[in-house]
């Protein structure tokens, strides 16, 4: 079975190829982070605009790298939500157009099981069941997975997702949108323990997260410093702001192992590139004999192949495939809701 994918809910456009017996054949991917730079965030307009634009070119090189024919193609899932209305509208309107031409189903999909399941399109991939820590640039969250479409939070954010306050620690800091990947490059220049910022939330006892206070203790150090902002304290606030987020991610993930008696743990979303944080789980993985799993540092952020393999999985495990021709998105879309109901 051939599975086409394509995201679209956010500032990425991604198209991938997933076979369920060969795995992933092709993805394309264009980002817009260049375009949206200018404006310090996505501006949802123009994502949708370019959206439109690219999904087409980067559909034609997915089948060209993949070697095969559009109506080789036996199902197209696409993300459903959440994300941005217009954004998800493209995608949602160009796979549902296309299943219609090409008397095919289609299988709508949740972004974040996409994340989810993207270290299953790694070589060496984890077996259900395992704990995720879901972190990207819209939500922060903690989860048993026993299988495809099984799923359980065990913590959440309370306000900002953790790429939310990295991206805004960022900003406070100068740095250019996106700034998650500017703000731990910086941090690796940074000296250890010039400012120490607070772990909120890491005693609470539960699973849960809480990051706008890190953020607004950045703009503390900011508004103490003065503009304009040397490189040496930028780099200094930059890892005590990484060094914090990170040990509450950690604590928290060692924690839901200790309660969930899980082996396993999944590290998806954006913020899973995030090299200290990477380190610090490695570290801690060998000391407790604990096995940790990343995507691959390409299927970390927005991308099709996810989508597909979400799509393809979801398939196989028996989710029941949509009629083509229905243009409903759901920008707003609890992971729970999904799980309990599937996607029909
Ligand atoms: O998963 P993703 O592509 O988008 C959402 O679905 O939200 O994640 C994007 C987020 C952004 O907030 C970005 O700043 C963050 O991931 N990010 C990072 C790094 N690379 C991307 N955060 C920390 N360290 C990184 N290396
Ligand atoms: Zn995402």
């Amino acid at each position: 079975m051939l599975v086409l994918g394509i995201e679209s809910s956010c500032d990425e456009t991604g198209i991938a190829l997933y076979d369920s017996q060969a795995g992933l054949l092709s993805h394309a991917l264009h980002s817009q982070v260049a375009m949206h730079a200018d404006y310090g965030g996505v501006v949802p307009e123009l994502a949708s605009r370019d959206h439109i634009r690219r999904t087409v070119p980067l559909l034609r090189e997915a089948l060209a790298r993949a070697g095969r024919q559009l109506n080789d193609v036996d199902a197209i899932a696409y993300t459903r939500g959440p994300g941005l209305a217009g954004a998800l509208l493209v995608g949602c309107a160009f796979a549902e157009a296309l299943a219609v031409a090409l008397a095919r189903p289609t299988i709508p999909v949740h972004h974040l099981e996409g994340h989810l399941l993207s270290p299953l399109l790694s070589s060496d991939p984890p077996a259900f069941p395992f704990v995720a820590l879901l972190v990207s640039g819209g939500h922060t969250q903690l989860m048993r997975v026993t299988g495809v479409g099984e799923y359980e939070v065990l913590g959440e954010t309370v306000d900002d997702a953790a790429g939310e306050a990295f991206d805004k620690s960022a900003k406070l800091l100068g740095l250019p949108y996106p700034g998650g990947a500017f703000l731990s490059q910086l941090a690796e220049q940074g000296a250890p323990g010039v400012y120490q910022l607070p772990r909120p939330m890491l005693h609470s006892g539960d699973l849960n997260f809480s990051f706008s206070g890190l953020k607004t203790a950045v703009l503390t150090l900011v508004r103490e410093q003065g503009e304009p902002l040397d490189e040496a304290f930028k780099a200094d606030a930059a890892l005590a702001f990484q060094e914090a987020i990170v040990e509450v991610l950690v604590k928290k993930s060692l924690k839901a192992l200790k309660q969930t008696g899980l082996k396993q743990l999944v590290v998806a979303g954006g913020v899973g590139a995030n090299r200290q944080l990477r380190a610090t789980l490695d570290d801690e993985a060998r000391r407790k004999r604990f096995r940790v799993f990343y995507p691959e540092l390409e299927f970390c952020t927005d991308n099709g192949a996810m989508i597909a393999l979400a799509g393809c999985l979801r398939l196989q495990s028996g989710t029941p495939a949509k009629q083509a021709g229905d243009f409903a998105v759901q920008p707003r879309w609890p992971l729970m809701d999904m799980a309990a109901s599937g996607t029909k």
